[in-house]
């Protein structure tokens, strides 16, 4: 049975998204938010976070590479998912909001406030949020108790341990700057509460900007204000070049994590796994193994040291053995491909196939059983069941101008260094001879030979010494 999509109980849901900074630390001409973790652009991971949460409405404020971030998240989420607002001059993250709530003028909901940088939140721990909203009626927001509170908004509760309000570091009298509780930024609260908390804010304070934080000590005073504790980590922002790796690194641990209960990570640390990767039970990933996009491992299946799959969908008991790149690719189950192996786009190995060291196929698929152990090019290849491909067989697919098919059905033999000019057929067990060069159809079940042949000259060697009477061979 389907599992229905996730439904907020609190409907109608939205979500603002703030991310209109440049990310000046990340010293690069692209925008902070469009850097990539597991392949996917930062921004898009608050846009997934709104999703899972089901908000119906998703705004962004955006200001720096305005049209580019929004090209980025239109062709990845759809055109219309997104709503896009302009901040040009970043005024504080009270004013971001202020402008992002426009679109939302009508909304009777609750809004939530993510942040393009910050790509570490959990959906639980969003849906954990806007849960407690849901049910107090309150402002909610997400806060951590770290140990270096250094730059971050402190929260100042009363005696009785109500948020009373957030002050900014650079505000912060010196015996605030010892709590240890720190702001997430991260907000759920009513449409309407945080429009009028937004119109109201004034940039009195020590850094000139609109803090979107004043908001909390309104709440108290009114609606009210609970708070969900997090982890330090899920609301850390990404600010430069190294937090964008270390975040990265506890993406992959977090995934890691979640096969690692079924499958066995040899080296779990060095491994790099994107979150659209399958892996079943009893399989076994050795160290420095990349799995990206819709890659899949079969049970059973091995990947060993330093393997590449891109799109790879690995069959039971399959064997990649050291150093594979495999692209785009199928392996049959019990196939056995590598060390050094090079599966191009379009690869089809069926089951117990073997592909050796450097072979590489593109767009080539081999029967169950066959074999093409050393050293060969298939490429537009159909090869059939049982078929042995010898060490240094090439198909010339290519003339310069278009592709051709190779054809080898089941149970040829083709001995070693064959060049098979495509087009080109192979009948069935037909045995093309060590060294052929096969311009044409070989029917089935003959022996194809093309070989020079070969003249044997007497007493040569003495001859050639004798033209260099000064010098030693070798
Ligand atoms: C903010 C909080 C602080 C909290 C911290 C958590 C305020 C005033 N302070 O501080 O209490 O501990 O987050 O990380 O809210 N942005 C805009 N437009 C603006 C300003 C900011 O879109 O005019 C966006 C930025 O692109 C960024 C995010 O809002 O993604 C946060 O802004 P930033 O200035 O970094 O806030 P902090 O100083 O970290
Ligand atoms: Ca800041």
């Amino acid at each position: 049975m389907k599992s229905r999509p996730r439904k907020s109980k609190h409907e109608p849901l939205a979500c603002l998204i703030l991310a209109a900074g440049q990310g000046t630390r990340m010293n690069s001409v692209k925008n902070k938010v469009l850097h990539t973790l597991l392949g996917v652009p930062m921004a898009a991971y608050a846009v997934e976070r709104a999703r899972d949460i089901g908000a119906a409405m998703i705004v962004t404020v955006l200001g720096h590479q305005k049209d580019e971030v929004t090209r980025v998240l239109e062709s990845r989420f759809g055109p219309g998912t997104i709503t896009v607002v302009e901040q040009k001059e970043q005024k504080g993250t009270g004013h971001a909001v202020r402008l992002g709530l426009r679109p939302l003028a009508t909304f009777d909901g609750l809004v939530v406030i993510l942040y393009g940088d910050v790509p570490l939140l959990r959906a639980e721990t969003l849906a954990a949020l806007v849960e407690s909203a849901g049910k107090s009626g309150s402002l909610a927001m997400l806060t951590s108790v770290v140990r270096d509170p250094t730059g971050y908004g402190r929260v100042v509760r009363d005696d009785t341990g109500l948020i009373r309000e957030v002050v900014e570091h650079k505000d912060a009298t010196h015996a605030q700057h010892r709590i240890a509780e720190v702001n997430g930024g991260i907000y759920a609260a009513p449409a309407d509460f945080l429009r009028k908390a937004t119109a109201k804010l004034s940039p009195h304070n020590a850094q000139g900007e609109y803090y979107l934080t004043e908001i909390v000590a309104r709440a108290a005073a009114t609606i009210g204000v609970v708070s969900v504790q997090v982890a330090a980590e899920e609301m850390a922002g990404v600010n430069d070049r190294e937090q964008l790796v270390a975040a990265e690194r506890i993406l992959v641990a977090r995934i890691v994590r979640e096969h690692g209960k079924v499958a066995t990570f040899r080296a779990p640390r060095h491994v790099y796994l994107e979150a659209t990767v399958t892996i079943e039970p009893d399989a076994e990933i050795g160290r420095n193994v990349v799995l990206r996009g819709r890659t899949h491992v079969g049970a059973f299946a091995r990947i060993d040291d330093g393997v590449i799959l891109t799109n790879a969908v690995v069959g039971r008991g399959a064997h990649v053995l050291p150093y594979c790149v495999v692209t785009d690719s199928l392996i049959g189950e019990g196939a056995k491909v590598g060390p050094f192996a090079h599966l191009r786009p379009g690869t089809e190995l069926g089951p117990d196939v073997h592909v050796g060291n450097f072979v590489e196929t593109k767009k080539t698929r081999l029967g169950r059983g066959s074999k093409a152990n050393h050293l060969t090019y298939l490429g537009d290849t159909i090869v059939g069941e049982k078929v042995n491909v010898g060490a240094g067989t090439i198909t010339c697919n290519y003339n310069g101008y278009e592709k051709q098919q190779t054809i080898i059905e089941d149970g040829a033999f083709i001995g070693s260094d064959t060049q098979l000019v495509a087009p080109v057929r192979v009948g069935k067990r037909a045995v093309v001879a060590a060294g052929a060069t096969i311009i044409e159809d070989v029917r089935p079940g003959v022996l194809a030979i093309s070989r020079v042949p070969c003249k044997q000259i007497d007493g040569y060697a003495d001859r050639l010494a004798a033209r260099y009477p000064s010098k030693k061979p070798g």
